[in-house]
């Protein structure tokens, strides 16, 4: 694409954006400078959550470490703890190593270049770019699944995802201007997310509605074109629930593997059909509850078997949680899930 045709997308795109921008609280009002510290943390939390869930915990996180350097000073539990139902905790892992680096490494300031920032942990493609666009307004492509959307639009690009991927990028590539990278790149973002809907594309309503060739077509909702999934494998294990007075029994998982280092209730080893009581924690009267809790992982959806007993004794390796405060223990959603089946059915 030339250079005029990177204008008739980019100067509508952003007299749209001028009149529609979302009001998010990480982003800077028009005029503003951005908070690089807010747009990075935001840019994280966006990756597989949606904007509604991210809102209240970006502003609790904010409230509780409101710098880089805060944030470079917390407890790695806590900060693990504080992520619970954002996703990966490798992601929590990486913005404590980033903001530890940015404090002894980088004067307490990010990096302001899309190749300086690839150096940090837990910044890929997507971070690096965005950050570099939205934070320090860096001519960047950034591609989250929005973008992915709207540009796999404009240009009917026919090969399916994910091998799509590659000719999206490279149409991004030459829509994407020099100024006001930033916006555009959120501008894109918000199309995709008000207008460039997956299932009904609002076409009338689209500031680029003369450009794009899905709509065209008469189709644009068959854009991007998807391979038909493969089905996720399911795995099994058991969930132990011990408890001894009004406690149960938590362990720490161990660092290296699914929801490694958190707060956990204890679990046997996943396998490909129910496990029953391998590893329980305590020889204990065992009973299974009638439910099972399931929580899809990227390559397999893991389906859990709730075993409960009582114990008599407090001998076993763990900590016993009070059960009425087990909100506070941060446990990732999928035991969180569990200990609620057991606090209703048990
Ligand atoms: N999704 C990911 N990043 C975003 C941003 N900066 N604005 C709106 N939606 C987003």
């Amino acid at each position: 694409m030339d250079a005029k045709h990177r204008i008739d997308i980019a100067t509508p795109l952003l007299d749209w954006y001028d009149r529609h921008r979302r009001d998010l609280p990480w982003r800077a009002k028009a005029g503003e400078t951005p908070d690089a510290y807010r747009v990075w943390l935001s840019e994280v939390m966006l990756q597989q959550t949606t904007v509604a869930t991210v809102r209240p915990r970006f502003a609790e996180w904010v409230r509780r470490w409101p710098t880089f350097a805060d944030l470079a000073a917390a407890d790695e539990a806590d900060v693990m703890a504080a992520w619970a139902g954002l996703g990966y905790y490798a992601r929590a892992r990486n913005l404590l190593a980033a903001a530890r680096a940015i404090a002894t490494e980088h004067g307490g300031e990010l990096p302001d270049t899309e190749a300086a920032l690839r150096a940090l942990p837990g910044f890929g493609d997507y971070t690096a770019a965005a950050v570099a666009a939205i934070a320090f307004g860096r001519r960047a492509v950034v591609v989250d699944a929005n973008v992915e959307r709207v540009v796999a639009r404009l240009f009917a690009i026919a090969d399916p995802l994910p091998g799509g991927r590659k000719a999206i990028r490279a149409a991004a590539e030459t829509i994407t201007p020099d100024a006001r990278a930033g916006d555009f790149a959120q501008a894109m973002m918000d199309l995709g997310s008000a207008i460039c809907t997956p299932r009904r594309p609002r076409c009338l309503l689209c500031p680029l509605h003369h450009a794009c060739a899905a709509q065209a077509t008469g189709a644009p909702e068959s854009y991007p074109v998807k391979k038909p999934n493969a089905p996720r494998p399911h795995r099994h294990g058991t969930i132990f629930w011990l408890e001894h007075d009004d406690a149960v029994l938590l362990v720490r998982r161990p660092d290296k593997g699914l929801l490694g280092g958190m707060r956990a209730l204890p679990t046997g080893p996943w396998s490909d059909a129910p496990p029953g009581l391998a590893e329980a924690p305590a020889e204990a009267d065992w009973r299974m509850i009638d439910r099972t809790v399931s929580h899809g992982f990227t390559h397999f959806t893991l389906d859990l078997a709730i075993a409960v007993a009582r114990s008599d004794t407090l001998r076993n390796a763990g900590e016993w949680w009070p059960i009425a405060r087990l909100d506070e223990a941060g446990l990732p959603t999928l035991f969180a899930k569990a200990a609620d089946v057991v606090r209703r059915e048990a």
